[in-house]
């Protein structure tokens, strides 16, 4: 990869929670003695991840229920051990890859990011992961392909939220090969250090960090390069409502509500609304990749 920014808010190789509790201590201490040019350039929202538990506990993943505290109450009776992940399609290496030999190949780093919900409440959440382009590299992608399609785990005995027919199962996702290279692209394996919590989509889920939640799949077992536009589920539900690319995009309103300001989860400082950015504050790094497209249009 010929560049590899991490994104426009702090990093560092692995946060613990209380680690970042203590630098947001020291910083205020140093805004408090006038210093706080000191600490460099960090907003007040470089400075707020959201909680543990806030991540943990207020999720989608309808695989276990539709409510926002399903997913902590059930997603424990999913059994991630073993877990494989097959790849197949348009690749050079197609197979069944364990979970474990994808992590002795991959770079674990640290991405704190903004995640919007196309419900328009928001988190900061500090990812843990790698790039899907060098898992894509290791499975070798050929010529032709031009998208990525995802599916979750199908297991019922496991997922009490399927016995629904909310969604046609699995849930599936998709993206442009391009959108899918992209470095801010990342398969999370972890949150503030610690192996991804089962309600979060253990143990590796998507994170697209400028496109709606939903598009951020969960627990996934199957990555398929192909030549066609993959369906997604939320498009195969609600083509009105959710569109392929689902870019994050304060001037284009669900049919149903605004998407001009969201909710940050977790209130304090941040309870009032806010303006939602474009692509999620991450314009500067993926607009080109919608060039000439009317994002109207493609939404
Ligand atoms: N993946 C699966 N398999 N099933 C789901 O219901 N929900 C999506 C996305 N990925 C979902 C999923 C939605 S709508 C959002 S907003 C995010 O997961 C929520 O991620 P979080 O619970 O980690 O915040």
């Amino acid at each position: 990869m010929a560049h590899r920014w991490k994104n426009d808010l702090t990093h560092a190789d692995v946060t613990p929670e209380q680690t970042y509790l203590n630098r947001r201590q020291v910083i205020a201490g140093l805004a408090g003695a006038g210093l706080a040019a000191a600490a460099g350039p960090l907003s007040a929202e470089t400075l707020e991840p959201n909680s543990w538990e806030e991540i943990t506990t207020y999720n989608n993943f309808y695989e276990f229920g539709t409510g926002k505290e399903d997913p902590a109450r059930y997603a424990h009776l999913m059994k991630t051990e073993p877990w494989s992940v097959k790849i197949d399609g348009l690749v050079d290496k197609p197979g069944e890859y364990s979970f474990q030999d994808i992590m002795s190949e991959m770079t674990i780093e640290e991405r704190l990011y903004r995640f919007r919900c196309v419900e328009a409440w928001s988190m900061i959440v500090p990812w843990n992961g790698f790039e899907l382009a060098d898992l894509l590299a290791m499975a070798g992608v050929q010529d032709g392909a031009k998208y990525v399609a995802f599916e979750t785990l199908y297991r019922p005995s496991e997922m009490p939220g399927t016995a629904y027919r909310t969604i046609d199962w699995p849930y599936r996702e998709g993206l442009r090969l391009d959108e899918a290279m992209h470095p801010l692209t990342i398969m999370a394996t972890g949150i503030y250090g610690k192996p991804m919590p089962n309600q979060n989509g253990a143990p590796l889920r998507l994170v697209v960090p400028w496109k709606y939640g939903f598009k951020s799949i969960k627990s996934i077992v199957r990555i398929t390069l192909t030549e066609e536009e993959p369906p997604t589920s939320w498009n195969q539900l609600a083509p009105r409502e959710y569109g392929f690319y689902s870019n994050v995009n304060p001037t284009v309103d669900h049919p149903r509500w605004s998407q001009a300001s969201e909710r940050r989860i977790g209130g304090g400082l941040f309870s009032k609304r806010q303006p939602t950015l474009m692509f999620n504050g991450y314009e500067d790094k993926v607009a080109s990749l919608y060039e000439g497209m009317d994002l109207a249009k493609n939404y």
